[in-house]
């Protein structure tokens, strides 16, 4: 008998499959170049002819949009770039009529430097607010307070020459981190969130999830290797031990509370806990004890090589520690896409469909980046056109994120559909056929794939079930079982195969060349397979 999974963090997202839209770049409206909430509202009807269940949409606040909306200044209203409240109540109304549920980014890591919370305690050591941030003196010997560096380069403190105190940010300077040991802070946003609970959304992504609390004493972080001029933010970033600037214990006081409030709401905790080699101990934390976050995205797997130690160690190690609350991602708006990462040409397109099927059938809760579903790689951009803080603030070598947020191709129009007007970063060298619209009446298309493969996902998948290996780590081919249904991937340089358990199993779903022969299934490369269980 297959044991069922314990019940703590389940919820309507159980069996869910989600899809990130990222709002500049998905649907513009009305011309103005920026993806917006009524584009998004224009494409409800494919989303749901896709199959997805949950949207999780990228913040669309009131923001100077200096890291493009993740610099919040209001966070109870609408940029007008996105559209006006009304637009968002529309959205939501619409995306419910449809059995889609809306998860929204909440930012509380940082405001924008634009916050009046952050205008005012600029304003004067003695302000009321100047406690919702971290200022300090400087060092003794002058210079910045501590060695901390910020995620997009450079010191994470920035002076303020008036009142000649640093303040604290993780990010960019215009993204100053609120002080979540402040209690003000906490009731400010228990009514940020309830708020928009009241407008009827589903839940919330938690940017930074990891990030909130920090050590109070702000002593320096150790470094674990050493920093040299050519190492990128992100690799610098990464040299140093973070043991007091994030994954605080305190964090998980805050997502406890959180569950508590969304709990009559009966909405989602979904956090981003982006942390270093992505340890799945660390990320299990906050989903494990069942009260804090129901799920935790892991990331590992948007950064594994194609082979099959590295994918073993990745998905053995991070399901020992979260067997059920994992959100699986292939993609996102930060970071390469996949069709990139594995290989570019048909190749990284086969290659991402296939780890798709592996990655969709596990426990947990998948999500598709827009534009995954159209096989799409990340673009080239020139130098004059990037946009990523990340890229335009550091050296030249360092490529930022715009190559993953180029906009989505729609139809054969003008800018492929995305907008009347010109679009806020280029489409790339996307064409005809890479459309949504060529590709929904294409037979053997990525996007008729990815539909076929949630519809199996739906028909075969009992969420209630738990992941049990059926191969060993010296195999090339990492393959699991939940309940009826295999899910197989090869990540073998060469052919590879499987022996199947007890019973008649019959191919559902398959990408590449799969075969079965009695009890074994030989995957050819870059094959995957749904097997499901026809006679006990
Ligand atoms: C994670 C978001 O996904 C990213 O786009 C953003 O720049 C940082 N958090 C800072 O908010």
């Amino acid at each position: 008998m297959e044991s069922t999974i314990s019940k703590d963090n389940s919820g309507w997202w159980d069996g869910s499959i989600g899809y990130e839209i990222y709002i500049r770049s998905f649907v513009d409206s009305n011309g103005d170049g920026v993806g917006d909430l009524p584009g998004v509202t224009e494409k409800l009807e494919y989303l749901s002819w896709l199959g997805i269940d949950l949207v999780w949409i990228t913040p669309f606040y009131p923001s100077p949009m200096a890291d493009f909306g993740y610099d919040v200044s209001d966070y109870c209203g609408v940029d007008p770039i996105f559209g006006g409240l009304e637009d968002f109540d529309r959205l939501i109304e619409e995306a419910h009529r449809y059995d889609l549920r809306v998860i929204i980014d909440l930012v509380p890591n940082h405001s924008s430097s634009e916050h009046p919370w952050f205008l005012s305690s600029r304003s004067s050591v003695d302000d009321g607010y100047r406690g919702y941030y971290h200022w300090r003196d400087p060092a003794p010997s002058g210079g910045p307070p501590n060695n901390w560096v910020s995620h997009f380069g450079g010191s994470a403190w920035t002076l303020d020459e008036e009142s000649e105190q640093y303040y604290l940010h993780l990010f960019l300077p215009e993204q100053p981190d609120l002080n979540w040991n402040n209690p003000k802070v906490i009731q400010e946003f228990d009514e940020i969130l309830k708020y928009w609970l009241d407008r009827d959304i589903d839940g919330f992504r938690i940017d930074v999830a990891q990030g909130l609390v920090k050590n109070m004493l702000m002593p320096d972080n150790p470094t674990r290797f050493p920093i040299t001029e050519d190492m990128s933010p992100r690799q610098v970033f990464a040299a140093f031990d973070h043991r007091y600037d994030l994954d605080q214990g305190g964090n998980l006081e805050i997502f406890r509370r959180w569950r508590k409030l969304v709990k009559p709401y009966d909405a989602l905790l979904l956090g981003e806990v982006y942390l270093r080699d992505n340890d799945p101990n660390r990320v299990s934390r906050y989903v494990n004890s069942g009260d804090a976050l129901h799920r935790a995205f892991y990331f590992a797997p948007m950064h594994v090589p194609w082979d099959p130690q590295s994918m073993w160690d990745t998905f053995r190690d991070a399901l020992d520690a979260a067997p059920e609350d994992l959100s699986w991602a292939l993609s996102s708006h930060d970071d390469p896409r996949a069709p990139t990462r594995f290989g570019e040409g048909r190749e990284g397109k086969q290659r991402s469909l296939a780890y798709s099927t592996f990655l969709f059938f596990l426990p947990g809760l998948p999500f598709i980046y827009q534009g995954d579903e159209l096989g799409l790689p990340s673009i080239e951009i020139q130098r004059e056109d990037l946009a990523d803080p990340v890229a335009t603030r550091n050296a030249d070598e360092t490529d930022g994120r715009d190559g993953a947020r180029s906009p989505i191709p729609w139809e054969k129009a003008h800018e492929l559909g995305f907008t009347t007007g010109t679009p806020w970063i280029p489409m790339g060298d996307r064409t005809h056929e890479d459309t949504a619209e060529h590709q929904r009446i294409t037979e053997g298309s990525w996007l008729k794939s990815y539909k076929e493969l949630i519809r199996i996902r739906g028909e075969y998948l009992d969420p209630n079930t738990s992941l049990r290996w059926t191969s060993s780590r010296d195999s090339g081919v990492l393959a699991y079982r939940r309940g009826d249904t295999i899910s197989a991937l090869n990540v073998d340089t060469d052919d590879s195969f499987i022996l199947l358990p007890e019973g008649e199993w019959e191919i559902v779903f398959q990408v590449g060349v799969v075969t079965v022969e009695f009890n074994e299934v030989t995957f050819g490369v870059n094959s995957a397979a749904i097997l499901t269980l026809i006679i006990e």
